[in-house]
């Protein structure tokens, strides 16, 4: 009998996600002999409206090294899961329930969902209801609980290093400050990675509120070593120590009041404002998930998208497929919904940049 999967990507795209795809679908068509693959378009989008296409083996080929994703994606929020469809039907179904009546209606076998962490609760919910869900870590942000590594990462952190070191040519020809503002909310993996191979001077991190004080002590002392320059690389949601420690209202009206546009300028206008020295920003925002994934995303989102092919024929669901310990396992998706994998202060990462001189804002 025939056997019937959908697949759908969600949130924010990153490099690998077409290689992961076409690495589960090329493994299905490999192991199983009559299967139909349907692609939802925009991620649960596609679910909730029953908006889909009939993939093609051909479908599947030539797109290893293609960035963003052939499906589509969008973000739908978790918080609106138990909505109406339509808000102004009141006997609209939840997004929750046509979803399910979507996976119902086509009679899927299962369903393989890549998505990050805003997916994963939705995913959960969805296996929770009784679908036979697979899914697959996919961010630049690498936060996902479950995995050392998701795919996205690696590409990302090769172009903020590159962006970093183009800053550094110039800055070695100028004597400013120069704030290399990279993507990650909760998460400073990627600041954090980048920072150390681009050689950045200061690092800032969300996990690590700095204090304005300690990053002007750490550009002074590279004015006293005779250094032209300094580099700080930022998250976009690093917060300083003040900002920490207010509560969730009072942040949200400070940052709104602000008239920086981000907090990379946030930091630009405080250090201008205290050191009086010359400040350059530079953000390069979704340059940071675009283009081809890198060789070693390519491996991993290959890896990732054919160990879930097997957990599919095995009929293991309700899974994320992850890398724990160099091996390709599944973890339970309530173990995985709902929690976030932030850089632990202890971090090796920390401590060696530390050991080289690189602050953090925290001394
Ligand atoms: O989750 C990936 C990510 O790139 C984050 O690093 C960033 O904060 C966010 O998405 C940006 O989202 P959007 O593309 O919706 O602006």
């Amino acid at each position: 009998m025939t056997k019937k999967y959908g697949i759908l990507t969600s949130g924010g795209d990153c490099q690998g996600l077409n290689t992961a795809i076409r690495g589960v679908a090329k493994a299905l068509y490999e192991e199983c002999d009559d299967i139909k693959i349907y692609g939802f378009l925009d991620g649960y989008r596609g679910l909730i409206q029953n908006d889909y296409k009939e993939m093609k083996p051909q479908d599947f080929s030539g797109i290893l090294t293609l960035g963003g994703t052939i499906l589509g994606t969008s973000r739908q929020p978790f918080k609106e899961i138990d909505n109406p469809v339509d808000p102004d039907d009141p006997k609209s179904p939840t997004r929750l329930d046509a979803m399910v009546k979507t996976y119902e209606k086509l009679k899927l076998d299962g369903l393989i969902i890549l998505g990050g962490n805003g997916t994963h609760k939705s995913a959960y919910s969805l296996h929770k209801r009784g679908l036979k869900v697979i899914t697959l870590p996919k961010t630049i942000d690498n936060d996902l609980w479950g995995t050392e590594m998701t795919f996205g990462f690696q590409s990302a952190v090769n172009i903020a290093t590159q962006v970093i070191d183009s800053i550094h040519t110039t800055a070695t020809s100028h004597g400013r400050v120069f704030i290399i503002e990279l993507m990650g909310h909760k998460a400073g993996w990627l600041t954090l990675h980048a920072g150390i191979a681009g050689g950045a001077d200061i690092i800032l991190i969300p996990e690590i509120p700095y204090s304005i004080d300690a990053l002007i002590e750490g550009l002074k002392k590279r004015q006293s070593q005779k250094k032209k320059f300094s580099i700080i690389a930022i998250a976009e949601g690093a917060l300083s120590t003040d900002e920490a420690a207010m509560s969730k209202k009072e942040f949200k009206k400070f940052r709104s009041d602000s008239t920086a546009p981000s907090v990379g300028y946030q930091l630009a206008q405080e250090l201008e404002k205290k050191t009086g020295q010359e400040i350059r920003v530079t953000v390069p925002g979704h340059f940071q998930r675009g283009g081809q994934p890198s060789p070693y995303d390519r491996v991993l989102a290959t890896s990732l998208g054919t160990a879930a092919a097997k957990q599919i024929t095995l009929g293991n669901f309700g899974v994320m497929m992850g890398l724990q310990n160099h091996q390709i396992v599944p973890i339970p998706l309530e173990e995985v919904a709902g929690k976030i994998k932030q850089v632990p202060l202890d971090s090796l990462l920390i401590d060696s940049a530390r050991a080289i001189g690189t602050v953090f804002g925290d001394e």
